[in-house]
């Protein structure tokens, strides 16, 4: 019993009337790496938020024992000084702020007197990069020169520097590459070795059995169990996530591919920092009606500048020649893309998706709004009919259709993103790492329905980082490095090591 540094009891935490957790316990050893596990929405977060007080003591029912004593905090600076630091979903960088500035945030290093003492915290900052393997970032340089993975490890940074006792990791390798997932795994045994616990909530279940010691499972705001990973595999864990099993991951279902319907020529996109690089390098490539066309390749590839260039998202710094059914199209503008039949569901959605404080409807239909205007006004009875269709048809978990979309758990903002984007009935869909923090069963309902899309009559492409997901998914698959197109194949007996040797540049043939 004494062993457990962590104990948490009956946990009990509403939103208006609707529990989030309703009596959950969690326990955890020092230098123990336990993986929580669940689907979008179970709780996990919201487990982790009361364990790290952004949810005080006295917001929610039950009992924390953190080494024995009861811990009653009323904020996150007093379980960081207990030693329990959080690393939550969203990044919590300020961009504008140095790497350094952002790793000592409320708690700086002074010089006798009061002033910062810059130079221990470069000297202090840099040595953390150097334990994280990334030598190469200039700590003095403001966080926002740096991509999301390299931030996701500054954060880590932050919290190592901390002392942590108890370190959570709230779906930390969500937007890192192979390697800097890698890293991650390595430095969380790292920590182990140093006896520093670990939460890692993932839906990443194979990272989790390759780092965990054990797995807890969470569904609908209830603890279904608590199992060493040594007893357990991934397929055990999506039965006790989802309470079914699931055989086939990739449901992949036949579907007729008719005629190229939209084309792609020599799309160029440049830096905005450095117009002398280019993003995307003259890529030209087609698409069929009814295709699912899986895009490839490693993180910072220029997939997502490619999607953006295509949508309109660059004017000015882009070129590219469009043509769909046959005509020639002119993207000036989002706007103009979204008229002309092509939509885009962003890889940041938290940028570029939603506004966080409007409703959950109001996302959804906010690119459609003009087809419920009567008169004048809007025809709220029609809206709200379509916005229970949609939340409807994707699950999407809220306790009502006018709460503000920010308390959705993150996989389910990520299905009302998809359903604002697929109300403008759009002929070209292009989806930007669509299953990124999704579920295995949400994952598992978005394939199905992209299939059901693509029946109809869609064009889909599809960006992602998940290898297994582009060849499950995909009819023909696009491999894209260093901004160009390094590979164009048909999905038939495709291999992961191909997509990536393409990746990579070992390029072999190029099938059209
Ligand atoms: N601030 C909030 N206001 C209202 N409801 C909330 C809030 N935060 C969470 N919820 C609700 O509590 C439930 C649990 O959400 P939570 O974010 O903990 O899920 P999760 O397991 O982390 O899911 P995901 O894997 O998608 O991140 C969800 O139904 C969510 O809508
Ligand atoms: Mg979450």
């Amino acid at each position: 019993m004494s062993d457990y540094i962590l104990d948490m009891r009956g946990i009990v935490k509403d939103f208006n009337g609707v529990k989030a957790l309703d009596g959950i316990d969690l326990k955890v050893r020092a230098g123990e790496i336990v993986g929580l596990c669940g689907e979008n929405g179970a709780g996990k977060s919201t487990l982790m938020k009361v364990l790290s007080a952004v949810y005080p003591h006295g917001t929610w029912q039950g009992q924390i024992f953190w080494e024995g004593k009861e811990l009653k905090a009323e904020n996150i600076r007093q379980t960081e000084e207990a030693g329990i630091v959080i690393i939550h979903q969203e990044l919590m960088l300020v961009p504008q702020l140095s790497v350094a500035e952002n790793i000592f945030m409320g708690n700086e290093i002074t010089l006798p007197g009061g002033l910062m003492n810059y130079s221990a915290m470069y000297k202090r900052a840099e040595e953390l990069m150097a334990e994280l393997k990334m030598p190469d970032v200039n700590v003095a340089l403001p966080v926002f020169h740096y991509g999301g993975g390299h931030q996701q490890l500054i954060e880590i940074a932050k919290a190592i520097n901390k002392k942590a006792k108890l370190l959570i990791l709230d779906e930390p390798t969500s937007s890192l590459t192979k390697s800097e997932t890698a890293i991650l795994l390595d430095i969380i045994r790292d920590l182990k070795r140093k006896n520093v616990a670990c939460v890692m909530i993932s839906h990443k279940l194979d990272e989790v059995a390759a780092v965990c010691d054990t797995v807890s499972v969470i569904r609908d705001g209830t603890h279904v169990g608590t199992r060493p990973m040594s007893e357990i595999d991934t397929n055990e864990i999506i039965t006790m996530m989802v309470g079914r099993e699931i055989k086939n991951l990739f449901p992949r279902e036949e579907h007729p591919i008719g005629d190229v319907f939209f084309e792609a020529r020599n799309v160029t996109c440049l830096d905005v920092n450095n117009p002398a690089r280019k993003r995307v390098d003259n890529i030209s490539f087609k698409l069929r009606k009814g295709e699912i066309l899986g895009v490839a390749g490693l993180v910072g590839a220029g997939r997502t500048e490619l999607a953006m260039a295509i949508f309109g998202c660059y004017p000015g710094q882009s070129s590219a020649e469009l043509w769909l059914d046959g005509k020639k199209i002119d993207v000036g503008s989002p706007r103009d893309a979204v008229t002309q039949g092509i939509c885009l569901v962003p890889e940041d959605r938290k940028r570029h998706g939603i506004v966080p404080l409007q409703g959950v409807g109001a996302n959804i239909t906010m690119a459609v709004l003009e087809n419920y205007a009567k008169f004048g006004t809007i025809d709220a009875e029609a809206e709200m009919a379509q916005i229970q269709k949609s939340i409807a048809r994707m699950r999407i978990k809220t306790a009502a259709p006018n709460l503000p979309i920010k308390g959705l758990s993150g996989g389910n903002q990520q299905k009302a993103v998809l359903s604002k984007m697929l109300l403008p009935k759009p002929k070209v869909l292009i989806l930007d790492e669509p299953t990124r923090g999704v579920d295995v069963g949400a994952k598992y309902e978005i394939y199905k329905l992209m299939f059901e899309l693509v029946k109809e009559g869609l064009s889909i492409i599809m960006i992602s980082s998940e290898l297994p997901e582009v060849l499950g998914i995909s009819d023909r698959v696009l491999v894209i490095g260093e901004g160009q197109l390094r590979g164009d194949f048909v999905n038939q007996g495709l291999t992961q090591e191909q997509v990536l040797a393409a990746a990579l540049g070992h390029t072999e043939e190029l099938a059209a």
